[in-house]
C-alpha cells in the first residue's frame, strides 16, 4: 500500500533516497519450501518538510503482527539491558508500589516483569495474540490490542492514569503515529512520562546496517522530526540517550509537565546537522557503501563454497532475511541457520529457503564457516559458542563491514 502523506507532519512531498527492492516480510518464516513468498517494495524516502526518513510502502500491520515470531527474552544482554532500563526509570522518577506503569509493545512481558520486581503496578498492550500469551503464562497482565487514543480512552476506566509509559522498539512499526501519541498523552498522568526506545537512523546510517531495513520498520527515526511530532500535542520532548542496543538506539523522555529542554537534545540535533543527517547526498553514500559491501560478503562465502567450507548462519533476525535476500545468499551457499526462539525453529527464510535449525545441530555438524546474522548479538553469541572456532573455523560478522573472526 502506498503511504500518500507523512505521518508525522501530514505534508506530501518526498525526496526518494534508495532502494533495496523488493522483499519478502522479514519475520514471516515459512512452514514449508512449497509456501508461497510474497515480495514487496523496500523504497526509502525523507520526507521534504520535517525530514522523517521513511518507506514508501505498507503492509498491513494486522498481517505482520497479529501472530509474531519475536522474543526479546532468548537474548541474555537485552533481558540485563531491560533489567537495566527499569531500574533507571524506577529510581529517577521515584516511583512507589501503586504507581501504574504501562508498556506499549509489550511482548512476551520481558520489561513489565523487571518492573514487578521492583514491586510496580504493571500493564502490557501487545497486539500478537501468541505473544500476549505468553506473558499472560508468566502472570504479565496484557491486554491483546494495537495501541490507539480509542483503546486508551476504556483502559483509563479500568486502570486509571499511568505514572509511566514505555515503548521499546515499537514506535518506528506504527503508521498512525499521531493516534499513537495521542493515546499516550491520554493515558499519562499529568506528572506522567513517556519513555520510547527505538533504533537510530545516525548508526544505521554510520554502521552500515541496511539490514534493519525492513517492512516492519516504518519510519527510521532521527531527533529533528521527533521534535516536530511533539512541537503539537500536549507532550514535550524533553531528554534523550544514547544507548548500543540493537546497533545503536535512542531513547526519549515526554511529558506533559516538564518544559526545559535537556541539554543532550540540543547536542544530538547539532550532531545530526553536522553529519548532514537529512542531506539526500548521506543516502546515496550509504547506498554505494552498503551495495560494496553486500558484493564484498558474496565474493567472500562464494569463494569459501567454491573450496568446499561448510557455512550456516547464526540467528534467524528479521534482518538476516533482508541481507541474505539482498545479497543473494540462499541455500545453495548458506546450508542452515541456528536460533535458539521455539517459534522459528523448523521454519524457511523466506526469498531464501534456508531452514532454521536449533543451535545444538552446529555442535553435532561443526561447520567451517558461521555467519552471524544477528550481528547486534554478536558478543553473547561469540562467547556463548566460542569452542566452535577451534580447529580452523571462523565467524564471519557481516555489518558494519566484513570482519572474520577466528
Ligand atoms: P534481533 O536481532 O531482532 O534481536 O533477533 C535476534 C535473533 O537471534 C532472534 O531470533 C534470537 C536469535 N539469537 C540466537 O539464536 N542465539 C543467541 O544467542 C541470541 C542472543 C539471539
Amino acid at each position: 500500500m502506498r503511504i500518500l502523506k507523512c505521518r508525522i507532519c501530514g505534508k506530501n512531498q518526498f525526496i526518494d533516497l534508495f532502494s533495496l527492492g523488493k522483499q519478502p516480510p522479514a519475520n514471516n518464516f515459512l512452514s514449508s519450501t512449497e509456501q508461497e513468498v510474497e515480495f514487496y517494495p523496500l523504497d526509502v524516502r525523507m520526507c521534504d518538510h520535517c525530514k522523517l526518513v521513511q518507506l514508501s510502502d505498507r503492509i498491513l500491520a494486522e498481517k505482520l503482527f497479529s501472530n509474531y515470531n519475536y522474543i526479546p527474552s532468548v537474548s541474555k544482554n537485552l533481558d540485563f539491558h531491560f533489567q537495566l532500563l527499569a531500574k533507571q526509570i524506577w529510581k529517577r522518577y521515584k516511583l512507589k508500589s501503586d504507581d501504574l506503569i504501562v508498556d506499549i509493545g509489550s511482548n512476551d512481558g520481558l520489561l513489565l516483569g523487571h518492573f514487578r520486581s521492583l514491586n510496580a503496578q504493571i500493564l502490557g498492550i501487545e497486539p500478537a495474540s501468541n505473544i500476549a500469551g505468553l506473558a499472560k503464562e508468566r502472570g504479565i497482565p496484557t491486554i491483546n490490542s494495537f495501541f490507539n487514543a480509542t483503546l486508551a480512552k476504556q483502559l483509563i476506566k479500568t486502570y486509571g492514569k499511568a505514572k509511566i509509559i514505555t515503548a521499546t522498539n515499537v514506535l518506528a512499526h506504527v503508521h498512525n503515529i499521531k493516534d499513537f501519541i495521542n493515546g499516550v498523552e491520554i493515558f499519562l498522568d499529568e506528572d506522567g512520562v513517556f519513555i520510547a526506545e527505538f533504533p537510530y537512523l545516525a548508526d544505521l546510517i554510520q554502521k552500515n546496517e541496511f539490514d534493519t531495513i525492513y517492512h516492519e520498520h516504518l519510519s527510521y527515526f532521527s531527533l529533528k522530526p521527533l521534535v516536530y511530532l511533539f512541537s503539537n500535542p500536549g507532550l514535550n520532548l524533553f531528554d534523550v540517550e544514547t544507548t548500543s542496543v540493537h546497533g545503536g538506539s535512542i531513547v526519549i523522555y515526554a511529558s506533559k509537565k516538564e518544559k526545559q529542554v535537556g541539554i543532550s537534545l540540543k547536542n544530538l540535533l547539532a550532531r545530526e546537522e553536522e553529519f548532514k543527517l537529512h542531506d539526500k547526498s548521506t543516502y546515496s553514500d550509504f547506498f554505494k557503501r552498503i551495495s560494496s559491501l553486500a558484493s564484498k560478503l558474496r565474493e567472500h562465502i562464494c569463494a569459501q563454497k567454491s573450496m568446499g567450507r561448510k557455512i550456516i548462519g547464526i540467528g534467524a533476525a528479521a534482518k538476516g532475511t533482508i541481507l541474505l535476500n539482498f545479497t543473494g545468499l540462499d541455500s545453495t551457499y548458506i546450508e542452515y541457520v541456528v536460533d535458539n526462539t521455539p517459534y522459528k525453529q523448523g521454519k524457511f527464510i523466506p526469498g531464501v529457503n534456508i531452514q532454521i535449525f536449533p543451535e545444538g545441530k552446529m555442535y553435532t555438524d561443526k561447520p567451517d564457516i558461521a555467519l552471524i546474522l544477528a550481528w547486534n548479538h554478536q558478543e553473547e553469541i561469540i562467547s556463548k559458542h566460542s569452542q566452535l572456532l577451534k580447529d580452523d573455523r571462523k565467524f564471519i560478522i557481516p555489518i558494519p563491514n566484513l570482519k572474520i573472526i577466528s
